[in-house]
Protein backbone atom coordinates (compact mmCIF):
# COMPACT_ATOMS: atom_id res chain seq x y z
CA UNK A 1 0.00 0.00 0.00
CA UNK A 2 1.03 3.70 -0.40
CA UNK A 3 1.98 5.09 2.68
CA UNK A 4 -0.34 8.25 2.93
CA UNK A 5 0.76 11.75 2.99
CA UNK A 6 2.30 12.57 6.28
CA UNK A 7 3.31 8.95 7.31
CA UNK A 8 5.88 7.79 5.49
CA UNK A 9 8.47 9.28 8.14
CA UNK A 10 8.66 7.01 10.81
CA UNK A 11 10.11 9.14 13.55
CA UNK A 12 13.27 7.70 16.20
CA UNK A 13 12.12 6.06 19.00
CA UNK A 14 11.46 7.60 22.37
CA UNK A 15 9.18 6.95 24.85
CA UNK A 16 6.79 9.81 23.88
CA UNK A 17 6.84 11.19 20.39
CA UNK A 18 5.49 13.86 18.43
CA UNK A 19 6.62 13.98 14.82
CA UNK A 20 7.86 17.27 13.81
CA UNK A 21 7.23 19.06 10.45
CA UNK A 22 4.09 17.07 9.24
CA UNK A 23 1.50 19.60 9.64
CA UNK A 24 -0.31 19.21 6.34
CA UNK A 25 -1.33 22.54 4.49
CA UNK A 26 -5.38 22.26 2.71
CA UNK A 27 -5.59 21.42 0.50
CA UNK A 28 -3.46 18.92 -1.28
CA UNK A 29 -2.35 19.45 -4.17
CA UNK A 30 -4.36 17.19 -7.36
CA UNK A 31 -2.52 14.77 -9.15
CA UNK A 32 -2.94 15.05 -12.86
CA UNK A 33 -4.87 11.70 -12.99
CA UNK A 34 -7.80 11.57 -10.57
CA UNK A 35 -10.15 8.90 -9.51
CA UNK A 36 -13.91 11.18 -9.45
CA UNK A 37 -16.00 9.92 -5.85
CA UNK A 38 -19.94 9.81 -5.99
CA UNK A 39 -21.24 9.31 -2.20
CA UNK A 40 -24.09 7.30 -1.67
CA UNK A 41 -25.66 7.63 1.99
CA UNK A 42 -24.14 11.06 3.86
CA UNK A 43 -24.31 10.48 7.39
CA UNK A 44 -20.86 8.80 7.39
CA UNK A 45 -20.59 9.13 3.63
CA UNK A 46 -20.26 12.96 4.53
CA UNK A 47 -16.92 12.32 5.78
CA UNK A 48 -15.96 11.00 2.62
CA UNK A 49 -17.41 13.98 0.28
CA UNK A 50 -15.35 16.19 2.67
CA UNK A 51 -11.88 14.51 3.36
CA UNK A 52 -10.87 14.18 -0.07
CA UNK A 53 -9.72 17.63 0.29
CA UNK A 54 -6.50 15.33 1.76
CA UNK A 55 -6.26 12.92 -1.35
CA UNK A 56 -4.37 13.49 -3.88
CA UNK A 57 -5.72 11.08 -6.76
CA UNK A 58 -9.49 11.07 -5.69
CA UNK A 59 -11.74 14.14 -5.61
CA UNK A 60 -15.18 13.99 -5.21
CA UNK A 61 -17.95 14.98 -7.57
CA UNK A 62 -21.88 13.39 -6.26
CA UNK A 63 -23.43 12.75 -3.56
CA UNK A 64 -26.91 11.03 -3.06
CA UNK A 65 -29.20 10.21 0.19
CA UNK A 66 -32.89 10.05 0.55
CA UNK A 67 -33.21 12.67 3.42
CA UNK A 68 -33.29 15.98 2.27
CA UNK A 69 -31.94 17.42 4.94
CA UNK A 70 -29.01 15.80 5.14
CA UNK A 71 -28.69 16.89 1.02
CA UNK A 72 -29.36 20.29 2.09
CA UNK A 73 -26.44 20.16 4.59
CA UNK A 74 -23.89 18.62 2.23
CA UNK A 75 -24.95 20.88 -0.62
CA UNK A 76 -24.32 23.92 1.82
CA UNK A 77 -21.10 22.51 2.69
CA UNK A 78 -19.89 21.24 -1.10
CA UNK A 79 -21.20 24.11 -3.31
CA UNK A 80 -20.80 22.98 -7.44
CA UNK A 81 -21.17 19.32 -6.11
CA UNK A 82 -23.99 17.06 -8.15
CA UNK A 83 -26.68 16.43 -5.37
CA UNK A 84 -29.33 13.71 -6.03
CA UNK A 85 -31.97 11.50 -4.17
CA UNK A 86 -32.31 9.00 -6.84
CA UNK A 87 -29.16 6.59 -6.71
CA UNK A 88 -29.62 5.88 -10.37
CA UNK A 89 -29.66 9.34 -11.03
CA UNK A 90 -25.32 9.31 -9.87
CA UNK A 91 -24.90 6.04 -11.21
CA UNK A 92 -26.21 7.68 -14.73
CA UNK A 93 -23.42 10.41 -14.27
CA UNK A 94 -19.88 10.14 -16.21
CA UNK A 95 -18.08 12.49 -13.89
CA UNK A 96 -18.54 9.64 -10.77
CA UNK A 97 -15.63 6.96 -11.62
CA UNK A 98 -16.08 5.25 -7.62
CA UNK A 99 -19.16 5.08 -5.46
CA UNK A 100 -18.65 5.42 -2.31
CA UNK A 101 -21.29 3.42 -0.14
CA UNK A 102 -22.54 4.11 3.20
CA UNK A 103 -26.11 2.82 3.58
CA UNK A 104 -27.37 0.75 6.32
CA UNK A 105 -25.66 -2.59 6.64
CA UNK A 106 -28.05 -4.60 4.97
CA UNK A 107 -28.73 -2.63 2.16
CA UNK A 108 -24.83 -2.87 1.06
CA UNK A 109 -25.20 -6.09 -1.29
CA UNK A 110 -28.19 -4.39 -3.51
CA UNK A 111 -25.97 -1.05 -4.08
CA UNK A 112 -22.85 -2.83 -4.52
CA UNK A 113 -24.68 -4.93 -7.30
CA UNK A 114 -26.03 -1.74 -9.15
CA UNK A 115 -23.17 0.03 -8.70
CA UNK A 116 -21.31 -3.00 -10.69
CA UNK A 117 -23.54 -3.05 -13.36
CA UNK A 118 -23.17 0.78 -14.24
CA UNK A 119 -19.60 0.32 -14.64
CA UNK A 120 -18.34 1.76 -11.21
CA UNK A 121 -15.55 0.61 -9.51
CA UNK A 122 -16.92 0.76 -5.54
CA UNK A 123 -15.75 1.38 -2.05
CA UNK A 124 -17.94 0.01 0.42
CA UNK A 125 -17.82 0.68 3.81
CA UNK A 126 -17.49 -2.00 7.04
CA UNK A 127 -19.36 -4.43 7.12
CA UNK A 128 -19.00 -5.09 3.25
CA UNK A 129 -22.16 -7.50 3.39
CA UNK A 130 -24.42 -8.70 6.22
CA UNK A 131 -26.05 -11.64 4.62
CA UNK A 132 -24.87 -14.96 2.85
CA UNK A 133 -27.09 -14.21 -0.14
CA UNK A 134 -25.44 -10.61 -0.18
CA UNK A 135 -21.91 -12.02 0.11
CA UNK A 136 -23.02 -14.20 -3.37
CA UNK A 137 -24.54 -11.75 -4.85
CA UNK A 138 -21.60 -9.28 -5.20
CA UNK A 139 -18.83 -11.67 -5.75
CA UNK A 140 -21.26 -12.88 -8.75
CA UNK A 141 -21.80 -9.07 -10.10
CA UNK A 142 -18.27 -8.57 -9.51
CA UNK A 143 -17.37 -11.66 -11.87
CA UNK A 144 -20.03 -10.60 -14.33
CA UNK A 145 -18.52 -7.20 -14.62
CA UNK A 146 -14.85 -7.22 -13.39
CA UNK A 147 -15.47 -3.96 -11.61
CA UNK A 148 -12.58 -3.34 -8.32
CA UNK A 149 -14.31 -2.86 -4.77
CA UNK A 150 -12.05 -1.65 -1.65
CA UNK A 151 -13.49 -2.67 1.40
CA UNK A 152 -13.21 0.69 3.87
CA UNK A 153 -12.11 -1.00 6.74
CA UNK A 154 -11.01 2.52 8.37
CA UNK A 155 -8.72 0.86 11.43
CA UNK A 156 -6.56 -0.18 8.98
CA UNK A 157 -6.01 3.03 7.86
CA UNK A 158 -5.32 4.82 11.69
CA UNK A 159 -2.21 5.84 11.88
CA UNK A 160 -1.08 3.95 14.33
CA UNK A 161 -2.47 0.15 12.90
CA UNK A 162 -0.34 1.84 9.54
CA UNK A 163 2.63 2.09 11.60
CA UNK A 164 2.28 -1.19 13.97
CA UNK A 165 1.68 -2.89 10.50
CA UNK A 166 4.70 -1.58 8.86
CA UNK A 167 7.09 -2.54 11.74
CA UNK A 168 5.79 -5.94 11.52
CA UNK A 169 6.52 -6.05 7.41
CA UNK A 170 9.58 -4.80 8.55
CA UNK A 171 9.77 -8.08 10.64
CA UNK A 172 10.58 -6.32 13.98
CA UNK A 173 7.52 -8.25 16.26
CA UNK A 174 9.57 -11.43 14.55
CA UNK A 175 6.78 -14.67 14.43
CA UNK A 176 3.04 -13.67 15.18
CA UNK A 177 2.47 -15.81 18.31
CA UNK A 178 -1.31 -14.25 19.63
CA UNK A 179 -3.29 -11.84 17.51
CA UNK A 180 -5.45 -10.13 20.31
CA UNK A 181 -7.94 -7.14 18.73
CA UNK A 182 -11.91 -5.42 20.29
CA UNK A 183 -13.92 -2.96 19.85
CA UNK A 184 -15.52 -1.53 22.80
CA UNK A 185 -18.39 1.61 22.11
CA UNK A 186 -21.26 2.21 24.28
CA UNK A 187 -24.31 2.36 21.54
CA UNK A 188 -27.09 4.43 22.42
CA UNK A 189 -26.64 7.38 20.50
CA UNK A 190 -26.52 5.07 17.29
CA UNK A 191 -30.18 3.84 18.20
CA UNK A 192 -31.06 6.95 18.67
CA UNK A 193 -29.76 8.36 15.63
CA UNK A 194 -30.46 5.95 12.83
CA UNK A 195 -33.34 3.40 13.70
CA UNK A 196 -32.65 0.94 11.40
CA UNK A 197 -29.62 -0.27 13.86
CA UNK A 198 -32.10 -1.51 16.66
CA UNK A 199 -34.01 -3.01 14.43
CA UNK A 200 -32.07 -4.78 11.59
CA UNK A 201 -28.96 -4.57 12.19
CA UNK A 202 -26.83 -7.33 14.00
CA UNK A 203 -23.75 -6.43 16.11
CA UNK A 204 -21.65 -9.17 14.74
CA UNK A 205 -21.43 -7.43 11.23
CA UNK A 206 -22.00 -3.71 12.48
CA UNK A 207 -19.11 -3.71 15.41
CA UNK A 208 -17.31 -7.09 15.32
CA UNK A 209 -16.04 -6.41 11.46
CA UNK A 210 -13.58 -3.73 13.12
CA UNK A 211 -11.67 -6.62 15.03
CA UNK A 212 -12.45 -9.28 12.81
CA UNK A 213 -10.94 -7.64 10.39
CA UNK A 214 -7.88 -6.72 11.95
CA UNK A 215 -7.36 -10.72 12.99
CA UNK A 216 -8.09 -11.72 9.18
CA UNK A 217 -5.45 -8.97 8.03
CA UNK A 218 -2.61 -10.57 9.92
CA UNK A 219 -3.16 -14.44 10.71
CA UNK A 220 -4.68 -14.86 7.01
CA UNK A 221 -7.28 -17.52 6.31
CA UNK A 222 -9.10 -18.57 9.33
CA UNK A 223 -10.24 -22.36 9.94
CA UNK A 224 -12.00 -21.97 12.54
CA UNK A 225 -14.04 -19.90 15.06
CA UNK A 226 -15.31 -20.24 19.00
CA UNK A 227 -17.54 -17.40 20.02
CA UNK A 228 -20.18 -16.33 22.62
CA UNK A 229 -22.35 -13.55 22.94
CA UNK A 230 -25.09 -12.11 25.52
CA UNK A 231 -26.97 -9.24 25.60
CA UNK A 232 -26.44 -6.02 27.84
CA UNK A 233 -29.00 -4.47 29.77
CA UNK A 234 -28.96 -1.39 26.85
CA UNK A 235 -29.56 -3.94 24.14
CA UNK A 236 -32.56 -5.05 26.40
CA UNK A 237 -33.62 -1.65 27.06
CA UNK A 238 -33.29 -0.98 23.00
CA UNK A 239 -35.12 -4.06 22.15
CA UNK A 240 -32.31 -5.40 19.92
CA UNK A 241 -33.44 -9.16 18.96
CA UNK A 242 -29.67 -9.94 19.06
CA UNK A 243 -26.47 -10.09 21.06
CA UNK A 244 -24.51 -7.00 21.46
CA UNK A 245 -21.47 -8.52 23.77
CA UNK A 246 -18.79 -10.78 22.57
CA UNK A 247 -15.90 -12.77 22.99
CA UNK A 248 -14.33 -14.66 19.85
CA UNK A 249 -11.35 -16.86 19.38
CA UNK A 250 -10.29 -18.44 15.91
CA UNK A 251 -7.58 -20.63 14.54
CA UNK A 252 -5.73 -19.65 11.40
CA UNK A 253 -4.90 -22.32 9.11
CA UNK A 254 -1.40 -22.11 9.93
CA UNK A 255 -2.26 -22.79 13.53
CA UNK A 256 -1.64 -19.42 14.61
CA UNK A 257 -4.18 -18.12 17.05
CA UNK A 258 -6.22 -14.74 17.76
CA UNK A 259 -9.15 -13.63 19.61
CA UNK A 260 -11.65 -10.63 19.22
CA UNK A 261 -14.10 -8.67 21.81
CA UNK A 262 -16.78 -6.66 21.18
CA UNK A 263 -18.97 -4.94 23.71
CA UNK A 264 -21.56 -2.38 22.58
CA UNK A 265 -23.43 -1.82 25.91
CA UNK A 266 -20.62 -1.33 27.86
CA UNK A 267 -19.59 1.67 30.16
CA UNK A 268 -16.68 2.99 28.58
CA UNK A 269 -12.98 3.26 30.16
CA UNK A 270 -11.28 4.95 27.47
CA UNK A 271 -8.31 5.41 29.09
CA UNK A 272 -7.81 2.05 30.15
CA UNK A 273 -9.67 0.63 26.98
CA UNK A 274 -9.49 2.55 24.03
CA UNK A 275 -12.62 1.76 21.56
CA UNK A 276 -10.14 0.12 19.21
CA UNK A 277 -7.10 -1.52 19.89
CA UNK A 278 -5.06 -4.48 18.76
CA UNK A 279 -2.04 -6.27 20.13
CA UNK A 280 0.14 -8.40 18.49
CA UNK A 281 2.30 -10.56 20.58
CA UNK A 282 5.15 -11.85 19.29
CA UNK A 283 8.32 -13.66 19.38
CA UNK A 284 10.64 -10.52 18.88
CA UNK A 285 8.41 -7.66 20.21
CA UNK A 286 4.35 -6.35 21.50
CA UNK A 287 3.30 -3.75 19.97
CA UNK A 288 -0.55 -2.16 20.38
CA UNK A 289 -1.98 0.32 18.13
CA UNK A 290 -5.12 2.54 19.44
CA UNK A 291 -8.05 4.08 17.86
CA UNK A 292 -8.93 6.83 19.09
CA UNK A 293 -6.12 8.06 20.57
CA UNK A 294 -3.37 8.12 18.44
CA UNK A 295 -0.69 6.22 20.27
CA UNK A 296 1.61 3.18 18.83
CA UNK A 297 3.80 1.39 21.63
CA UNK A 298 6.45 -1.22 21.26
CA UNK A 299 9.05 -3.27 23.31
CA UNK A 300 12.60 -2.82 22.40
CA UNK A 301 14.70 -5.66 22.26
CA UNK A 302 16.15 -4.22 25.56
CA UNK A 303 12.44 -4.35 27.03
CA UNK A 304 12.00 -0.41 26.89
CA UNK A 305 8.40 0.54 26.02
CA UNK A 306 8.20 2.98 23.68
CA UNK A 307 4.90 5.29 22.90
CA UNK A 308 4.84 7.26 19.49
CA UNK A 309 2.19 9.61 19.89
CA UNK A 310 1.42 11.68 16.68
CA UNK A 311 -1.93 12.54 18.27
CA UNK A 312 -1.54 16.41 17.73
CA UNK A 313 1.13 16.15 15.10
CA UNK A 314 -1.38 14.82 12.41
CA UNK A 315 -4.73 16.01 13.84
CA UNK A 316 -5.43 18.17 11.03
CA UNK A 317 -5.16 15.04 8.80
CA UNK A 318 -6.97 12.87 10.31
CA UNK A 319 -10.07 14.66 12.27
CA UNK A 320 -10.79 18.50 11.19
CA UNK A 321 -8.30 20.06 13.69
CA UNK A 322 -10.11 18.77 16.48
CA UNK A 323 -8.07 16.39 19.25
CA UNK A 324 -10.17 13.70 18.16
CA UNK A 325 -13.37 13.75 15.88
CA UNK A 326 -14.64 11.73 12.59
CA UNK A 327 -12.58 9.24 10.23
CA UNK A 328 -11.32 11.98 7.58
CA UNK A 329 -7.89 10.83 7.60
CA UNK A 330 -8.99 7.17 7.64
CA UNK A 331 -11.46 7.67 4.68
CA UNK A 332 -8.86 10.03 2.64
CA UNK A 333 -6.36 7.33 3.33
CA UNK A 334 -8.05 4.75 1.92
CA UNK A 335 -9.82 6.51 -0.95
CA UNK A 336 -6.06 7.10 -1.93
CA UNK A 337 -4.90 4.01 -1.54
CA UNK A 338 -7.78 2.86 -3.78
CA UNK A 339 -7.91 5.41 -6.25
CA UNK A 340 -3.58 4.87 -6.55
CA UNK A 341 -4.73 0.95 -7.28
CA UNK A 342 -6.70 1.64 -9.41
CA UNK A 343 -4.88 3.81 -11.62
CA UNK A 344 -1.61 1.84 -11.45
CA UNK A 345 -3.61 -1.74 -12.08
CA UNK A 346 -2.50 -3.00 -8.81
CA UNK A 347 -4.30 -5.12 -6.42
CA UNK A 348 -5.86 -3.06 -3.58
CA UNK A 349 -6.53 -4.59 -0.01
CA UNK A 350 -8.76 -5.01 1.58
CA UNK A 351 -10.65 -6.10 -1.45
CA UNK A 352 -13.93 -7.94 -2.37
CA UNK A 353 -12.12 -11.37 -1.27
CA UNK A 354 -10.68 -10.18 1.71
CA UNK A 355 -14.39 -8.45 2.63
CA UNK A 356 -15.88 -11.88 1.84
CA UNK A 357 -13.56 -14.14 3.88
CA UNK A 358 -14.01 -11.78 6.32
CA UNK A 359 -17.93 -11.73 5.96
CA UNK A 360 -16.93 -15.59 6.37
CA UNK A 361 -15.42 -15.25 10.10
CA UNK A 362 -18.26 -13.20 11.19
CA UNK A 363 -21.00 -15.57 9.43
CA UNK A 364 -19.33 -18.51 11.45
CA UNK A 365 -19.33 -16.32 14.90
CA UNK A 366 -23.01 -15.77 14.50
CA UNK A 367 -23.22 -19.96 14.07
CA UNK A 368 -20.60 -20.66 17.08
CA UNK A 369 -22.82 -18.81 19.09
CA UNK A 370 -25.94 -20.07 17.61
CA UNK A 371 -24.61 -23.56 18.13
CA UNK A 372 -22.51 -23.80 20.92
CA UNK A 373 -19.86 -25.12 18.70
CA UNK A 374 -16.67 -24.80 16.64
CA UNK A 375 -17.40 -23.96 13.36
CA UNK A 376 -15.42 -24.25 10.06
CA UNK A 377 -15.10 -21.40 8.32
CA UNK A 378 -14.03 -23.27 4.98
CA UNK A 379 -17.42 -24.55 4.15
CA UNK A 380 -18.66 -21.08 4.60
CA UNK A 381 -16.18 -19.83 2.07
CA UNK A 382 -17.50 -22.44 -0.26
CA UNK A 383 -21.42 -21.40 0.32
CA UNK A 384 -20.14 -17.70 -0.36
CA UNK A 385 -18.57 -18.00 -4.08
CA UNK A 386 -15.03 -18.08 -2.95
CA UNK A 387 -12.61 -20.94 -4.44
CA UNK A 388 -9.70 -21.49 -1.65
N1 LIG B 1 -15.59 3.39 10.93
C1 LIG B 1 -16.39 3.36 9.90
O1 LIG B 1 -15.93 3.19 8.81
C2 LIG B 1 -17.87 3.51 10.09
C3 LIG B 1 -18.38 4.27 11.16
C4 LIG B 1 -19.79 4.38 11.29
C5 LIG B 1 -20.62 3.74 10.38
N2 LIG B 1 -20.09 2.99 9.37
C6 LIG B 1 -20.97 2.30 8.42
O2 LIG B 1 -21.55 3.28 7.57
C7 LIG B 1 -22.85 2.85 7.15
C8 LIG B 1 -23.84 3.97 7.43
O3 LIG B 1 -23.86 4.23 8.82
P1 LIG B 1 -24.46 5.62 9.33
O4 LIG B 1 -24.17 5.68 10.79
O5 LIG B 1 -24.05 6.72 8.46
O6 LIG B 1 -26.03 5.34 9.13
P2 LIG B 1 -27.19 6.42 9.01
O7 LIG B 1 -28.46 5.70 9.27
O8 LIG B 1 -26.88 7.60 9.89
O9 LIG B 1 -27.08 6.94 7.51
C9 LIG B 1 -27.43 6.14 6.41
C10 LIG B 1 -27.90 7.08 5.31
O10 LIG B 1 -28.16 6.32 4.13
C11 LIG B 1 -29.28 6.95 3.50
N3 LIG B 1 -29.91 5.98 2.57
C12 LIG B 1 -30.46 4.79 2.88
N4 LIG B 1 -30.92 4.20 1.75
C13 LIG B 1 -30.64 5.04 0.73
C14 LIG B 1 -30.87 4.99 -0.67
N5 LIG B 1 -31.48 3.94 -1.25
N6 LIG B 1 -30.46 6.03 -1.42
C15 LIG B 1 -29.85 7.10 -0.85
N7 LIG B 1 -29.61 7.19 0.47
C16 LIG B 1 -30.01 6.18 1.25
C17 LIG B 1 -30.19 7.34 4.65
O11 LIG B 1 -31.10 8.35 4.28
C18 LIG B 1 -29.18 7.83 5.68
O12 LIG B 1 -28.93 9.22 5.58
C19 LIG B 1 -23.14 1.56 7.92
O13 LIG B 1 -22.89 0.45 7.09
C20 LIG B 1 -22.14 1.58 9.06
O14 LIG B 1 -21.76 0.28 9.48
C21 LIG B 1 -18.73 2.89 9.20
Amino acid sequence: MRAPRGAATVPPVGHIQHIPGIVPTFPVPKAAQLKRVGVLGLHEGRTMLTCLDRAAHAIATAGCDLDPDKLANCRAQCPGLFFTNDYAALLARDDVDVVAIYTPDPQHGEHIEAAFRAGKDVICTKPLVASMADAQRVLAAARATGRQLLVGQSTRFFEPFLRQRRAHDRGELGALELVDAHYVHRMDWYYEKSAWVAREADWVFLGLSHPIDLLCWYLGPIRCVQAMGARSALAQHHGLPGNDVFTVQVTAMDGRIGRAMGNYGCHELPSARNAIELVLWGSASTSQAQYHDMRHRYARPDGTEVTEDPLYALRHHYFHSEVHGMHYGEFANYAEHFAVSLLEGTRPAPDLRDGIATFCVMEAVRRAIASGRTIEVAPLRAEAGLED
